[in-house]
């Protein structure tokens, strides 16, 4: 009888060793940047209310609409975080972190579901990293989000990268700029692609970011929203900008960026990398200043951001740029015989204490087949123990890259190992 053969769901993927250690190379870059920055870390369950989500994200954004992974259990209606701002908005308003005073800076990592159809760069489950700063409206908030994120992609070495950036205004600028968008499109709505006619009544402002060839020559001559902006609006852009210059954090402006999720408010940018294909966003953020009370907490102004891990990987992959360095192990215990093997169980203990990584073999294998593996693993040295070495008290201790070999006392090894 044929045996079932189980696989990964469509679209995601396990991570293995060799590429593991890629990942905690960059995580580590994260969480010593937010340390730098000083954003505490917060962990959301991935299941969360699909109400949140819908009410958050927005009933009509393709997210909500067609990419949600949903699940029903007794009267309770749950969805896979497709992202994780309206979830720590959900965690700020329900354990009142508004009371801890001051803006609450606080950054995640972890995966995200959305049932998107797979290709390079797009899975169903993903991982983000990203920030999000509760409780200012100052522009220094939009500028600080945007630097950490940045501080990372830097630490990392990535080139190619451009942060364009755009500011949506807020809902009454915004509502002008609908009614001029619609104005525009309404004598061409016959000439837009099927999406875009769909989205004409719903969310004009998606048709900005459409890729049908059929739209873009009406796109190219849209109004900007950039002249739709109040005052206030205005002001608070112009002064991210001056503050990205001041930091020199160069960036592109870009009045058709209008992002995928409707929480936005003021200022939104996305980072584009030049080495990842159709999927080209990095990662993207903004403004979301109606976001905490439209999931029942007080008004609350809060900027944020995110960026896709696996991205992150296939733009340093096609760059060349090494993360990190491979989980070689620095000792392998050959053993030869029961009681080699019986003194190599506590002599491993002793190499690690001291912070050393080592390994032996597990299964009684030949000295021979024991140094292959040891070879395989790219161990940096090799100690052999056999009966006659643990007579005389003296063990080979090999360097494995050079093929060098001395006889010497554990202890001996041990002062080695450590100064190595
Ligand atoms: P987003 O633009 O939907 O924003 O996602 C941020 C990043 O996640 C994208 O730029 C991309 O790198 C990665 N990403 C999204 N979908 C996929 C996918 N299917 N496969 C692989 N990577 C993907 C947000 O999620 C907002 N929560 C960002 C934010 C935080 N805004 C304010 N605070």
């Amino acid at each position: 009888m044929a045996q079932n053969r189980f696989q990964t769901h469509h679209g995601m993927k396990d991570i293995l060793p060799g590429e593991s250690e890629k990942w905690r190379y960059v995580e580590d870059i994260i969480k010593k940047t937010a340390r730098e920055f000083h954003f505490s870390e917060i962990r959301t369950p991935v299941l969360e209310q699909t109400e949140l989500i819908a009410r958050g994200v927005g009933q009509l954004t393709d997210i909500v609409s067609k990419e949600m992974f949903t699940f029903e259990r007794g009267e309770d209606n749950y969805v896979l975080r497709p992202e994780c701002t309206a979830p720590v908005a959900r965690a700020f308003v329900e354990h009142h972190l508004d009371q801890r005073g001051g803006v609450q800076k606080l950054f995640y990592i972890g995966p995200m579901f959305r049932a998107e159809r797979p290709q390079k760069g797009r899975q169903r489950q993903f991982h983000q990293f990203g920030a999000e700063l509760i409780g200012s409206s100052d522009p220094i908030a939009d500028v600080e989000i945007i630097r950490f994120m940045m501080r990372i992609y830097e630490k990392i070495g990535l080139k190619n990268i451009t942060l364009q950036l755009n500011s949506v205004g807020n809902p009454e600028s915004r509502n002008n700029y609908r009614e001029a968008l619609q104005n525009y499109f309404r004598p061409h709505l016959n000439e837009l692609s099927e999406v875009s006619q769909a989205r004409f009544e719903t969310n004009p402002m998606r048709i900005l970011d459409s890729k049908e060839d059929e739209d873009q020559k009406w796109v190219a001559d849209a109004p900007l929203i950039t002249d739709y902006l109040s005052e206030e609006c205005q002001s608070h852009y112009a002064e991210v900008k001056r503050l990205l210059n001041e930091l020199g954090i160069p960036y592109t402006e870009n009045p058709l960026l209008v992002r995928g999720l409707d929480y936005y408010t003021r200022t939104a940018f996305e980072l584009t990398s030049t080495d990842l294909g159709s999927q080209d966003a990095l990662g993207g953020g903004g403004r979301y200043d109606l976001l905490i009370e439209e999931v029942g907490g007080k008004p609350t102004p809060a900027v944020g951001f995110a960026s896709g891990i696996e991205r992150l990987m296939i733009a340093c992959e096609s760059l060349d740029i090494p993360l990190g360095e491979n989980d070689f192990p620095d000792v392998y215990i050959i053993t030869r015989g029961d009681k080699a093997r019986n003194w190599a169980v506590k002599a491993i203990d002793q190499i690690r204490n001291t912070g050393i990584s080592a390994t032996m073999d597990y299964s009684g294998r030949s000295i021979k087949a024991q140094m292959k593996d040891a070879n395989r693993q790219e161990a940096t040295y090799a100690v052999i123990v056999g009966d006659s070495e643990l007579e005389t008290g003296l063990f080979t201790f090999r360097n494995m890259k050079e093929s060098e070999e001395e006889l010497l006392p554990f202890e001996k090894i041990l002062q080695k190992l450590i100064h190595a």
